[in-house]
């Protein structure tokens, strides 16, 4: 990238920045490889930006609406659009909007998108982003619906192997935890399929992965389900582990028979490859012990920082900044 536009210099593939104008991000599945390897470059370019900051999205708003609790993805995505010149409005608290009114998801997009040149997302609902952007005029990215899809998460989880292993063909990575209503690893799954892997899933047997997810990506690529890491470990690059997504269990007696039931501590990481690294969306809850932290393997706070550049990328190709 040069120093004064924002013009990506060289071929990539058939795939170019104005594929990504105005698009919304509501599926990963929604993605080519292609696609995802061309975010994945620019977030790299974003890098430095992220550092000094830029004001390529000045006079843009964003909307943030997160109908769910959230940390990360709303402050990223706001720190994001911050970094790019860009403004921010929105609400984390639908219960001090005209939500507690009684108004409905089409009004509220249709009303917010007067105001903001994109909309963020995240509702309880399975469907809802894709809903909300049937009625929006303006993109809407998906960040979070229900325990379906994170596609955003996803991308950002894909960045940081990329960055840790170099590459994501020919790695052995294992997914664990709450693989059924985890939303993070239903999109990170369908992402993942695209590469040439080997999948591992590990989880308490109530808590497997969605049978349409297992469907769809076993058309694709190697994968194997098991309940138990230990016996799994020695071969794993990367260990993306989970927690157990309470909220989500229709019945708390479900939920209090599988709590506790996993976590990834030094002695298990005993028989683990040297250079294995170890992701988690976060939060982390009793899933990952403490102590892990200070290891090599913790990658789960650099993964942080590098959902800022991913969604800096996002924003900058949907608002069209990124000249080709
Ligand atoms: C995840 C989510 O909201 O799905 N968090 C995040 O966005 N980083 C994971 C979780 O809540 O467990």
């Amino acid at each position: 990238m040069c120093g004064k536009c924002y013009c990506f210099l060289g071929v990539f593939g058939m795939v170019s920045a104005a594929d990504f104008v105005g698009r919304d991000i509501i599926s990963i599945k929604d993605f080519t490889r292609e696609e995802i390897d061309y975010i994945l470059k620019v977030a790299g370019e974003m890098e430095y930006l992220a550092k000094g900051g830029s004001d390529m999205l000045r006079g843009k708003i964003m909307a943030a609406l997160f109908f769910e609790p959230s940390t990360r993805t709303r402050l990223s995505f706001e720190t994001a659009m911050y970094k790019l010149g860009g403004a921010v409005i929105g609400f984390s608290e639908p219960e001090i909007s005209s939500i507690r009114k009684g108004e409905n998801l089409a009004d509220t997009v249709r009303v917010v998108e007067k105001y903001a040149d994109v909309i963020v997302l995240r509702h309880p609902a399975e469907g809802a982003a894709r809903f909300a952007a049937e009625y929006a005029e303006v993109p809407v990215i998906n960040a979070g619906s229900g325990a379906e899809e994170h596609p955003t998460q996803a991308l950002l989880d894909l960045y940081t192997i990329i960055k840790e292993k170099g590459r994501i063909d020919g790695l052995t990575i294992a997914l664990m935890g709450d693989l059924k209503y985890g939303r993070t690893v239903h999109s990170l799954a369908h992402a993942l399929s695209l590469y040439n892997v080997k999948l591992i899933l590990v989880s308490p047997e109530s808590l497997r992965m969605r049978r349409e997810v297992l469907e769809d990506i076993k058309k694709r690529i190697e994968i194997s389900e098991h309940t138990d890491v230990e016996s799994v470990l020695p071969e794993i690059d990367v260990l993306y582990v989970t927690r157990i997504q309470k909220e989500r269990f229709p019945d708390i007696a479900e939920y209090a028979k599988v709590r506790g039931s996993y976590k990834i501590d030094l002695n298990i990481l005993r028989k683990a490859k040297e250079n294995l690294i170890i992701l988690h969306p976060l939060p982390r809850v009793d899933e990952i012990s403490v102590e892990v932290d200070s290891t090599p393997f913790a990658k789960y706070f650099q993964q942080v920082r590098n959902g800022l550049v991913v969604r800096m990328a996002l924003l900058a190709l949907i608002l069209g900044a990124i000249k080709e």
